[in-house]
């Protein structure tokens, strides 16, 4: 494969296949791609892609990440290393953490120090630097809970800039990082404070219901894993990108009206009035899984994991999807968006 050797050693790859770097295994390819582990590369990099006016595309592990066609940009491969701990008390500790640190040897190395709060997030696929755009959540916790501040190289200005929690505009499967700063900004790390006291969340019902009341950090730990892997697929059996579509939120007037309609609907009431919908249950209601559309389905054992096992094109995947949100808004009247980014 071709490459170019910039004068800091740093490699860029021409022309390069993206099926193993996104885990819905979509053959695009990208005009140029660099894999960086230090700061240094990441900036010349971005100095590269401005002098050739490309437009650079920062990736962890692409399992949130959907390639409707060929990038014609330069991606940038975040692979920074490093854990460091940089204050600590009885009660807790506040922890810095490189961007191209594994999400899940990351959770599990905490746990093993005794540092709680990340375990219910046990198994999300991806990086510590993609956590926070979409503020990651699964069993009862949001990762923003645990952020203490992320920091990130500014693309158009080259320098170092940091955020605190507040700043960064969390919300469910949203943050200022999708918002504002979508594809202004490398994040570099991300700071976390995790306690010592070993409380564990087990009120999300399928968590409840596996668990006892007493159950420790290390219990819930396991039972995630073993939920998860009950119904969701591994991306190198079956390539997918997790939940495909968010959850819906709609008004209470919206969601009385549904109750009404579909006395069985799943549905979460949230602080502030108004409810989330379970986006899979009603896929699943239309009789969406396992129904393949150009080689493309939604999962036998969860109807929001869109499922590309024939490594079909993005277009493949983004009709099925739009098939699965025009059923959904014609039959209950809610809007389904798209999970993962779209490139
Ligand atoms: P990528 O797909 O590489 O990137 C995603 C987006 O973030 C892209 O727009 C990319 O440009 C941007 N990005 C990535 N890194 C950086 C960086 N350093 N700086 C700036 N931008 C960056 N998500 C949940 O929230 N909860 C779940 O329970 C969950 N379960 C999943 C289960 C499966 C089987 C799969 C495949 C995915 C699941 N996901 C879940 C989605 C996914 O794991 C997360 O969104 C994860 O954080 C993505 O990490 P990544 O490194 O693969 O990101
Ligand atoms: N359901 C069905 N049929 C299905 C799937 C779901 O009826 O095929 C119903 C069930 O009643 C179930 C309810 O929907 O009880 C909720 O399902 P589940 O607990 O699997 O969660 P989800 O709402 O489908 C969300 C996240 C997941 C996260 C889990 C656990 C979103 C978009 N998805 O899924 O995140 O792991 O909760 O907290 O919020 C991801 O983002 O990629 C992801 C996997």
């Amino acid at each position: 494969m071709q490459a170019i050797s910039l004068s800091s050693g740093t490699s860029i790859q021409v022309d390069v296949p993206l099926q193993q770097y996104n885990t819905l295994a979509i053959p695009a390819k990208a005009a140029f791609l660099s894999r960086c582990t230090n700061l240094n590369q990441i900036r010349q990099c971005l100095s590269f892609a401005a002098d050739k006016d490309l437009a650079p595309i920062v990736l962890g592990e692409g399992s949130n990440t959907v390639f409707a066609k060929d990038v014609d940009g330069l991606v940038i491969l975040n692979r920074l290393t490093g854990i460091e701990v940089l204050k600590e008390t009885e009660q807790s500790v506040v922890i810095k953490v490189a961007a191209g640190e594994n999400w899940h040897d990351f959770v599990k190395y905490a746990l093993e120090q005794s540092w709680f709060g990340l375990e219910n997030l046990a198994l999300i696929p991806g990086l510590v630097g993609a956590a926070p755009i979409q503020n990651i959540g699964a069993y009862g916790v949001e990762v923003k809970d645990a952020i203490e501040s992320v920091e990130f190289i500014d693309i158009a200005s080259l320098e170092s800039r940091k955020l605190n929690q507040s700043e960064c505009e969390f919300a469910y499967r949203d943050s200022i990082f999708k918002k504002d700063l979508r594809d202004c900004c490398i994040i570099t790390s991300v700071t976390f404070r995790l306690t010592k006291l070993a409380d564990s969340n087990i009120s999300y019902p399928a968590l409840a219901n596996s668990v006892p009341q007493s159950a420790s950090p290390l219990d819930v730990f396991e039972a995630v894993c073993e939920i998860r892997s009950s119904k969701l697929p591994m991306p190198d059996d079956l390539p997918n990108a997790g939940s495909f579509f968010k959850n819906p939120i709609v008004s209470a007037s919206q969601h009385l009206e549904l109750i009404e309609r579909f006395s069985d609907l799943v549905s979460y009431p949230i602080s502030g009035g108004g409810a989330k919908l379970a986006a899979g249950w009603m896929i699943d209601q239309r009789g969406w899984k396992s129904k393949s559309v150009q080689g493309v389905y939604m999962h036998r054992e969860q109807a929001l994991v869109l499922i590309n096992p024939n490594m079909k094109s993005g277009q493949s995947v983004l009709h099925l999807a739009g098939e699965i949100q025009a059923d959904i808004k014609c039959h209950f009247g809610v809007t389904l968006e798209i999970e993962p980014r779209v490139y």
